[in-house]
């Protein structure tokens, strides 16, 4: 039935329905929105310190010249050709493609479900530094004394082990339902105000943090620019995960972006712009963070325990409370607007294929996205658990989950849409779609770049990262009783996602 269905024709017929960004700016914006997320204050700083310092950024810029920003541009030229979300823009490709498209959005689905127990925490933090209530149900750190931020790992193994993960994640939902309900509208009026909001906030706090005393030695541990002992097999394969994360790249959020741009969406310049202003800011949180830990004497080894663990008291301790407030406020945020542009995502695909309105799908989409993050949100403590890191069974989950979603998720997506797009569609047409419009022309050998370079470029970083072997969170490892059982996730994470993918494909539809 697709032969029947030339892209042109449908693409047309879209056209008459389908909501639009009201500016080009607005376009802009919502990506960047999506892009810089939780990823950019912890996930990139860290990585970069950890894996390289200052060399890591530079191999990091290369690697978005030729494998982040083809994707992301191709991701664009996708949606605006097409006019559909992920599974159904690709369908128009090869019938296949849609099989791919599910299977992105459900893998992306998962990482959503556990980002958004992550900003709920960032909540719970946020709403103690503005209120300083002791917590519900505090252990206590002396008779009638309930943990402050202070207090670590106590505030933060006290948040996890209780149904406060809970609350936030509530919080954090209802607001993105608010915002998505509205559509286009919500995402555009929502970034424009977070845009400069935030851009101001992480400004300010990367000038107050060059001012402390520990400045020197924190920006030290974060570009290190002499440090030659890199694993380079690590680092690119590494950061070529991150890329993709940090870009929204493979989880189809582009192609539903782009698919709402009016004709003219001078895409090269988009993603060209879109990507660097999100390294710009995750290169700025850098110089927030270090120099304020470093003051307070907390740098560490980043993470999801780091983050809510060390930094917060050390922060506090140099900044007090307002600095707690507002770098926690500003988490939520920044988290908000990527996890906004998800269930955008998958909305558009689930109103694209099924034909609902729009107000059904938010809700049921939304409920089905909360209920699929309880498993990461339960604050049962974990077998093996020595009180500290890794407590609750949510946090083992996500730190495995986090690992397969980001590192081999991504990537497969990233590779196979590169490959439908370059070789079935076509390489030439990705660049005389990417030049139709703006002042910035892609010359021709660019081609080459999205046949070859790109596709090859990610392989081999799916081969390094399964080369550094694969995770397990040291306690689960080490504990006999729950070792073998957590050792089937890669297992269950793939099956999950294909199974799903391949039902949610079979589905008879209108589209
Ligand atoms: N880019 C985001 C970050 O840096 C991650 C992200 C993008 C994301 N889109 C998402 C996370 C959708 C969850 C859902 O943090």
């Amino acid at each position: 039935m697709d032969e029947e269905m030339p892209s042109e024709v449908s693409s047309v017929e879209a056209e008459v329905a389908r909501e639009t960004w009201i500016t080009r700016m607005g376009f802009i914006f919502a990506v960047w929105g999506s892009m810089t997320g939780l990823g950019n204050v912890w996930n990139w700083p860290f990585k970069v310190s950890v894996l390289g310092g200052g060399p890591f950024v530079l191999i990091y810029l290369v690697l978005l010249a030729l494998i982040g920003i083809p994707v992301v541009l191709t991701e664009f030229v996708l949606g605006s050709t097409f006019r559909r979300g992920f599974p159904g823009a690709l369908k128009r490709i090869h019938p296949g493609g849609e099989f791919l498209g599910w299977f992105t959005l459900v893998n992306a689905a998962i990482l959503t479900s556990f980002y958004v127990v992550i900003i709920g925490w960032a909540a719970v933090y946020a709403g103690y530094a503005l209120t300083m209530a002791p917590l519900p149900g505090a252990m206590e750190v002396a008779p009638g004394v309930a943990p402050t931020f202070l207090d670590q790992p106590y505030f933060f193994v006290n948040v996890l082990l209780s149904p406060l993960t809970v609350v936030g994640l509530i919080a954090v939902w209802i607001v993105i339902f608010i915002i998505d309900y509205f559509g286009t509208r919500g995402i555009e009026r929502s970034v424009m105000i977070f845009f400069p909001l935030l851009w101001i906030v992480i400004i300010m706090m990367a000038l107050f943090a060059l001012a402390q005393p520990g400045a020197a030695e924190g920006i030290d541990f974060y570009l290190d620019p002499l440090r030659v002992d890199f694993d380079y097999v690590e680092m690119i394969g590494k950061a070529t995960g991150l890329s993709f994360f940090k870009l929204s790249a493979g989880m189809g959020i582009l192609t539903a972006y782009a698919s709402y741009l009016p004709r003219k969406g001078e895409l090269t310049n988009s993603a060209v712009t879109t990507s660097l202003l999100d390294t710009t800011f995750a290169f700025t949180a850098g110089l927030a963070v270090f120099p304020i830990a470093a003051t307070a004497g907390v740098l560490g080894a980043g993470g999801a325990g780091w983050a809510f663990i060390a930094w917060p008291g050390g922060m506090t301790g140099v900044g007090g409370n307002l600095l707690g407030f507002v770098f926690f406020i500003m988490m939520v945020l920044l988290g908000i607007t990527s996890a906004v542009s998800l269930t955008e995502a998958i909305v558009t695909a689930v109103m694209d294929k099924w034909g609902w309105p729009r107000n059904r799908t938010v809700i049921v989409i939304v409920l089905l996205l909360f209920v699929m993050g309880l498993p990461f949100a339960s604050w049962f403590e974990a077998p093996g658990s020595a009180g500290g890191e890794d407590v609750s069974w949510g946090l083992y989950l996500l730190d495995i989950f986090d690992y397969y979603v980001e590192f081999f998720g991504l990537a497969i997506v990233a590779l196979f849409m590169m490959l439908i797009m370059a070789w079935v569609w076509g390489g030439s047409k990705i660049i005389d779609a990417a030049n139709e419009s703006g002042d910035f022309k892609l010359p021709s050998w660019y081609t080459w770049v999205v046949k070859i370079v790109s596709p090859i470029g990610i392989a081999i970083a799916l081969v390094f990262v399964a080369l550094q072997g694969f995770y397990m969170p040291g306690v689960i490892a080490d504990d006999p009783g729950t070792a073998p059982l957590l050792f089937q996730i890669p297992f269950i994470w793939f099956g999950i996602v294909v199974i799903f993918a391949i039902i949610l494909w079979r589905m008879k539809g209108v589209d």
